[in-house]
This record gives structure tokens, C-alpha cells and sequence, in this order.
């Protein structure tokens, strides 16, 4: 008997979708160019999996129009769908599911459409758990090839309140563009934690900030990063925090920095994910000097500003986030729905939290969160207690790069007044390069050095 779709590639994300996809009952075909990977799963996980050893017979094995499903990394896809594209035929249809760099999906589809076969690019999130159980998943592409899986994604994705994580998010590569954007999102907020935990570090023993932690993991603070955060603080090897053993450098496989050139690309300011990217650079370079922390106990009411911080902080990244894909879709007419996409990340995915519930609400009526005046509201509430951490920050030499860029991204849209009319003097100064004015309409250029 044919199979339904056939997964290409093994490694960790392709194995439990395979199994997630098996679960459900789709009669599924595998692959891995390592053989080994594809005998081992087969003795492990048997159920409605059939696993092959030769390219063209996994293919063959594939009922008409055929579907893959690539879960390969990145560099890899352009070898893989030229192996594939020569094995299959007209209407085939090709689904990348790795992190694809958007631009390359986009030429991908139209060299596969010169072989007539379909390709599709979708963003999958929620690491090995999610791809397992449930993951959010952003599609993109032809609509009707959408349709076409539509079912089988959303019986593979996380549900929450019984609706499917997953939504077709537009034309072209803008499902990846999209995952893009996710992830960029998540260094952003990833580093906003690991800024706090640094403040909480130099005042509180590890068993204080678990406690504290687990506070956190309640109420408005919670989501999928802070509630495996109250687990990495948890974990001991022997006598000693493994967090305490882990190497302070990060390492990062592209899609942050993806985002960061997008942000510029785009010309949209997304200084908080920018910042998260280069804090991942800057632990990379040799640190020539060590400096002291000073120490003090906090005042229990530090806790509540800290709450206050995180939630003003995590309100500005993801308005970062979705301007640029606003303003992307915009300018592709991919057509997103901004509300959608914060509904489909509810659930399965890295960034699912607590508040992205009222991202959600806030895009049905609005096209920018402070456009939102129940936001508004919220983040004025909350800036006094991020006001007085950042200014412990400072005092204590706490190292914070994605809060203080996340409120000075606040500031810059608040101000009536940046300071910016003196670049624009200097420019013209230096380059009668001209200037606009208040008082009058159009471009001006003074004589300064008469
Ligand atoms: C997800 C994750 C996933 C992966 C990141 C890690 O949504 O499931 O984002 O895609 O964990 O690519 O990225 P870095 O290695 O660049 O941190």
C-alpha cells in the first residue's frame, strides 16, 4: 500500500514529526541519507512508519501527488531538492519544514515550478517536544496546495482550546519569513531573561531565585521560556548548579541574524532582537576584564518591578517583531493577518505565553500594539518598575543590553523631541545634504559657516 507523505530526513525535528505524523495515522514513508538513523527508528517506532534505504524507493513508495516533507537543515535543501526534483513527477508537491531562509524559498519554488512540482515553505516551531506532540506550524505558498495538507497539519499541530495551531500565512516564503521573525523574537526574549536572572544573581542564591522563579512562572509571566527557565534553575549535577558549569557563550544557527538584516532591510526598528543578536556576537570575543558586581540584598518589592519590567519589555519586543512582518507583508502583498499568527503561537511553540493572548485580541482592531490604548495603558503602568531595575541595573553593573534598548525603542516613539533636528543640522553642515522644517514645507539648505 502507498504511503499518505514521506519524511525526509532524521535528525531530531524530522524524527518526531515522523512519529507525531505516525501517531495519527498517516501511513508514512522515511528517509536519511545516513542509513543507520532510518534502521534504528524503525526498530524503535514501527507503527505506520516503513523506512527506506534508497532515495528512489522511498520516493516510489509515495501515493500520487506525491508529498515530502523536508526536515533537513537549512544548507542542506538545495542538494536534496535536486536529488529530488530528478525522481519526481509533475504535481508533486515538496513542503520545506526546516528554518529556511525566506529569499531561498522563494527561488526554490520557482525553480521547482519550472519542473512543474510544487513547493512549499512552512515554519515549524516547538523544538524536539513540539514536533512531537504538537507544534505550531506556519505555512505558506500556493493556497491550494495549502489545502491540500491542511488536514494533516492541523491533526499533527498543538491545539489550544481545541483550535489548531496552525493558519496559512501568505504567499511565497512568508511562512519562513514568519518562523524568521518568531525566532528573532525569541533571542530577544531568551536574553530578556537571561538579564534578569543576572540582576537576581548578584543578590539571591540559586534556591531564593528558584522560589522566585516559580513565582514568576505564574500569572501574567507565564509561557514555554520561563516555565523551562524555573527547570534549568533546578538542575543539579552532583553538588553543583549545572547553569554554574555551562560555558557563557552563545551560539546561534542564523535565523536571528536573518531578522536583524531584515529589520534593516525593511527599515523597521527591531533594536531589541538587533541587540539579542549581538549579545550572542559579543560573548564570542575575550572578556579583558572582570568586573565586580556590587552586591546588596533586594527589597521585596523589587520582585513586583521585576514582573513589571519583563511584561513592559516582552510588550515592546513583540511589537518589534510584528511591525516587521506588517511591514514586510506589506511590501510582498503576502496578505498576513498579524492576529492569526499570535493565535497560532499560543500553543506548540517557543514563544507561546500568556500574553500573547492580548497580542492576539490587540491585532484584530489595531495595526500596532501602542495604537492599543488597553496596551498603552499596560506598558505606562509597568515602565516605573522598569524605570527603577535598569536604574539598579546600572548601579549594580548589570549587563542588559535587550532592556535597555527595549525602553529606549519606548522612548524614541514618546518623545516629542529625540535631538534629531541636530543630525539633521550636521548633515547639512557638513554635506548640504538639507533639512525639513516645522514652520514651513520643503527642503532647506543654510550657508553655516558664513
Ligand atoms: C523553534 C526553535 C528552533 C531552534 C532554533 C534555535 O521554534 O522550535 O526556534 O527553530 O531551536 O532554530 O536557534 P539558534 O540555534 O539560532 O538559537
Amino acid at each position: 500500500m502507498k504511503k499518505q507523505i514521506g519524511v525526509f530526513g532524521m535528525g531530531v525535528m524530522g524524527q518526531a514529526i515522523a512519529r507525531n505524523l505516525a501517531r495519527h495515522h498517516y501511513k508514512t514513508s522515511i528517509y536519511n541519507k545516513t542509513t543507520s538513523k532510518t534502521i534504528n527508528i524503525l526498530k524503535k517506532y514501527p507503527e505506520n512508519i516503513e523506512g527506506f534505504l534508497n532515495l528512489h524507493e522511498f520516493v516510489e513508495s509515495l501515493e500520487k501527488p506525491r508529498k515530502i516533507l523536508l526536515m533537513v537543515s537549512s544548507n542542506a535543501v538545495d542538494t536534496v531538492l535536486e536529488e529530488l526534483i530528478e525522481l519526481l513527477d509533475e504535481n508533486d508537491l515538496i513542503i520545506d519544514g526546516g528554518n529556511s531562509y525566506y529569499l531561498d524559498t522563494e527561488r526554490r519554488m520557482e525553480k521547482s515550478a519550472k519542473k512543474k512540482i510544487r513547493f512549499m515553505g512552512m515554519g515549524i516551531s516547538g523544538g524536539e517536544e513540539g514536533a512531537l506532540n504538537g507544534p505550531s506550524i506556519m505555512p505558506s505558498g500556493d493556497f491550494q496546495d495549502y489545502l491540500e495538507v491542511k488536514e494533516i497539519l492541523e491533526n499533527i499541530s498543538a491545539k489550544v482550546d481545541q483550535v489548531p495551531c496552525v493558519t496559512y500565512i501568505g504567499e511565497k516564503g512568508s511562512g519562513h519569513f514568519v518562523k524568521m521573525v518568531h525566532n528573532g523574537m525569541e533571542y530577544a526574549q531568551m536574553q530578556l531573561i537571561s538579564e534578569i536572572y543576572s540582576y537576581l544573581r548578584v543578590s539571591y542564591s540559586m534556591e531564593e531565585i528558584q522560589k522566585i522563579w516559580d513565582r514568576f512562572n505564574m500569572g501574567k509571566m507565564e509561557g514555554y521560556l520561563v516555565k523551562i527557565t524555573a527547570d534549568i534553575l533546578k538542575h543539579k549535577e552532583k553538588d553543583h548548579f549545572l547553569l554554574d558549569l555551562i560555558s557563557d557563550v552563545a551560539e546561534s544557527k542564523g535565523t536571528g541574524k536573518w531578522t536583524s538584516i531584515a529589520g534593516l532591510d525593511y527599515d523597521v526598528a527591531i533594536p531589541s532582537i538587533i541587540s539579542a543578536m549581538q549579545a550572542r556576537t559579543l560573548t564570542h570575543k575575550k572578556r579583558f576584564a572582570v568586573t565586580k558586581e556590587y552586591d546588596a540584598k533586594l527589597y521585596d518589592t523589587d520582585i513586583e518591578d521585576l514582573e513589571k519590567a519583563y511584561i513592559f519589555s516582552m510588550m515592546i519586543i513583540y511589537e518589534q517583531g510584528f511591525d516587521l512582518m506588517r511591514t514586510a507583508s506589506e511590501k510582498n502583498q503576502w496578505h498576513i493577518n498579524l492576529s492569526n499568527i499570535a493565535t497560532i503561537w499560543l500553543g506548540g511553540c517557543i514563544l507561546q505565553s500568556v500574553l500573547l493572548k492580548d497580542v492576539a485580541e490587540s491585532f484584530k482592531k489595531h495595526s500596532s500594539l501602542l495604537l492599543d490604548p488597553s496596551i498603552l495603558h499596560e506598558l505606562i503602568l509597568s515602565q516605573d518598575g522598569n524605570h527603577r531595575i535598569l536604574k539598579r541595573m546600572i548601579d549594580k553593573n548589570i549587563y542588559a543590553p535587550v532592556m535597555f534598548s527595549t525602553n529606549a525603542y519606548y522612548e524614541g516613539l514618546t518623545h516629542e523631541s529625540l535631538g534629531t533636528s541636530l543630525i539633521q543640522a550636521q548633515r547639512d553642515y557638513f554635506g548640504a545634504h538639507t533639512y525639513q522644517r516645522k514652520d514651513r514645507e520643503g527642503y532647506f539648505h543654510t550657508e553655516w559657516k558664513k
